[in-house]
């Protein structure tokens, strides 16, 4: 092969496999930027992000405060929306869905976790993780109930089922919301800087048993953090500085 046939041999492998890694694309991100108006000033909190997440995996987004985390996070989540650029979600751009067809990929597809827990202190462990599934009008309770007791199981916490938010540690909250936001069988959880309330012991834990789920549920994880202790934990890391992405740094 002379060298012309060779580049030409390359280029078409390279393009072929750089369409299937598409075709595997669960969410794409690209050149997204998102700037919020506070009276006269402006903050440019995203400048051109682009990030592509693969079902199944697990990938931690590292970032200080204010490099843009939660705002990449919620526009995957579909909660905002980009002022320029796109995100695709299973090859369809977020931007073209209805407010109807929006919110069912939100309330079917997808699940949060926050870093301050966000239970409901009014209602008890087995009621909070059900919470999301009282707008699945297709399950009744026997099923409801099954689904809630193994989101509680894969937490470790079916034993405290009654017990009152308030009464939990930390790091059990934040297992009850893990399992709210896993109880609807999401193809995807954001969960932004879940551990930033936690002690280091608890947080790697907490990352532990996130990846042990993300593997035996098949489901994709997106988490923020800017706590670099916990990169070791994950497999997989990208970084975010002052609204732009850096990948593949493991
Ligand atoms: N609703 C808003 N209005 C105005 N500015 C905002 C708003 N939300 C975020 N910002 C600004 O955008 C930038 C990025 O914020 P963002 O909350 O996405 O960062 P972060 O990485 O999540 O930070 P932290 O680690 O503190 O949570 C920051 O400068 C922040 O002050
Ligand atoms: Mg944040």
């Amino acid at each position: 092969m002379d060298d012309a046939a060779s580049v030409a041999a390359d280029t078409a492998i390279e393009q072929s496999l750089r369409v299937d890694a598409m075709s595997e694309a669960f969410v794409r991100v690209e050149d997204v930027h998102k700037t919020y108006r506070l009276g006269e000033s402006e903050v440019r909190a995203l400048r051109g992000v682009s990030l592509t997440l693969h079902k199944g995996e697990f990938t931690a987004l590292v970032g200080s405060s204010g490099s843009g985390k939660s705002t990449l996070l919620n526009l995957v989540g579909c909660l905002d929306e980009p002022d320029r650029g796109r995100i695709l979600i299973e090859g369809r751009d977020v931007a073209h869905l209805s407010d109807e067809e929006r919110s069912h990929t939100r309330n079917r597809n997808i699940g949060f976790i926050f870093q301050s827990f966000n239970l409901v202190p009014v209602l008890d462990v087995f009621e909070n993780v059900e919470l999301p599934l009282l707008l699945h009008a297709e399950l009744d309770a026997a099923a409801r109930r099954e689904r809630v007791e193994q989101a509680l199981g894969d937490v470790a916490l079916l034993d405290f089922r009654r017990h009152w938010p308030d009464k939990l540690s930390g790091g059990q909250r934040q297992r009850v919301a893990v399992a709210r936001a896993l109880v609807t069988k999401p193809l995807l959880v954001l969960a932004d800087e879940p551990t930033a309330n936690l002690d280091s012991e608890t947080a790697a834990h907490l990352i532990d048993l996130m990846v042990e789920l993300n593997q035996k549920r098949k489901v994709t994880f997106l988490f923020s953090t800017h706590d670099e202790k916990l990169m070791v934990r994950v497999p997989r890391i990208v970084r975010i500085r002052d609204g732009l992405t850096v990948d593949g740094v493991k």
